[in-house]
């Protein structure tokens, strides 16, 4: 199924970026990810075998395809993959070796000291629209296996070069819906589709969701436009991170988050108090009206 998964999606990559290299003024070279960071994790081929290797091969594979291998905690069709790029490997796309030597760590938006498995838990309630596995559980063990093993020989506590993504320029103007549905017909809806909801093959995700029923909650991180900003003028479109200017970038992350998507799982009954308890800033539309619908009012 993967198989199938990766190939669906190598041609249709090939396909865009055949045409996109064409459109670039004068076959400009692809732009680098900025500050790669100097940390390598271990070799996919050094991991390690026997009961703990067990454990760091199914926290991989549930990164990696998450409603397959975690599908109790899932809902929606998301993969931790698919935010974290390249099983959680990939510098500025927020890599789990970086992650998990910075915990614990006190985070404003549960206004406590987290360990690193309630910070996972985070991801599964909001980004994968799930619910949070229990800190004992196989699930989240599994996931600290693999995450432990991808940070081998990083120094505890450390800011590492590459952790998260990397914070964008403030826009010169202010984002703009209209600007950012122009941007995503050019540059994104090949891939994750004119609706949002993303390319299917057989089943499994080739394209994910940007947004709709499938797409991460308006809790999520991704739903904040700075955020989505950031994620995506340094990892999108996938094969050509950093062509977007800082402006197109924050135009694209205003359009995709002013669109539908699953409630927030804190809602306190009314859209109008929820935003002004977790989304009072002006990077998150949530309770705003756009197109004469309010935002986080229709249940996806
Ligand atoms: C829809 C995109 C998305 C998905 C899916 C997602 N995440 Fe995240 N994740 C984010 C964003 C965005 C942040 C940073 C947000 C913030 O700081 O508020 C983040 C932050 C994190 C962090 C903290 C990183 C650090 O350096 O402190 C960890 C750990 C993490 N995610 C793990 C996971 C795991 C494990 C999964 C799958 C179960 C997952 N994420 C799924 C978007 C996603
Ligand atoms: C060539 C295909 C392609 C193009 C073009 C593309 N993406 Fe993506 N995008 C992907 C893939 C594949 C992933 C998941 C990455 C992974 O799993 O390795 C992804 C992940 C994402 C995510 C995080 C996961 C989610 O569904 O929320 C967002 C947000 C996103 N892309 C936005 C954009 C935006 C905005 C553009 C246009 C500027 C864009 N993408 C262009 C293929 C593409």
């Amino acid at each position: 199924m993967r198989a199938v998964m990766l190939e669906a999606r190598k041609a249709l990559t090939m396909a865009f970026l055949g045409a996109a290299w064409l459109a670039l003024p004068g076959g400009a070279a692809m732009a680098q990810t900025p500050g790669a960071a100097a940390f390598s994790p271990p070799a996919e081929a050094a991991m390690p075998t026997g009961p703990f290797g067990d454990a760091v091969k199914l926290g991989e594979n549930i990164f990696r395809n998450t409603p397959k291998y975690a599908p109790q905690f899932t809902g929606n069709t998301l993969s931790c993959d698919n935010c974290h790029l390249d099983g959680g490997r990939l510098a500025n796309s927020s890599p789990m070796w970086a992650a998990y030597v910075a915990y614990p760590a006190y985070r404003a938006k549960n206004k406590k000291v987290n360990n690193f498995g309630e910070r996972l838990q985070g991801c599964f309630r909001f980004s994968e629209n799930g619910k949070a596995p229990p800190l004992d559980s196989t699930v989240m063990v599994a996931l600290e296996a693999y995450s432990f093993w991808l940070s081998t020989n990083a120094p505890t506590g450390a800011k590492m070069a590459g952790r998260g993504y990397p914070k964008l320029a403030k826009p010169a103007a202010a984002p703009s819906y209209q600007r950012g549905q122009a941007v995503y017909a050019q540059n994104c809806s090949l891939c994750h589709g004119a609706n949002g909801a993303g390319t299917m093959a057989h089943g499994a995700v080739v394209f994910p969701a940007v947004w709709g029923k499938d797409s991460y909650n308006w809790g999520a991180g991704m739903s904040t436009i700075s955020n989505a900003a950031d994620f995506i003028h340094a990892n999108m479109p996938l094969g050509m991170a950093g062509t977007l200017s800082t402006q197109q970038a924050w135009d694209v992350a205003a359009y995709i988050d002013s669109k539908d998507r699953p409630q927030d799982p804190r809602f306190t009954g009314s859209v109008a108090a929820t935003r002004a308890k977790f989304h009072d800033t002006p990077f998150s539309l949530y309770g705003t009206v756009v197109n004469g619908h309010v935002l986080g009012g229709t249940a996806q």
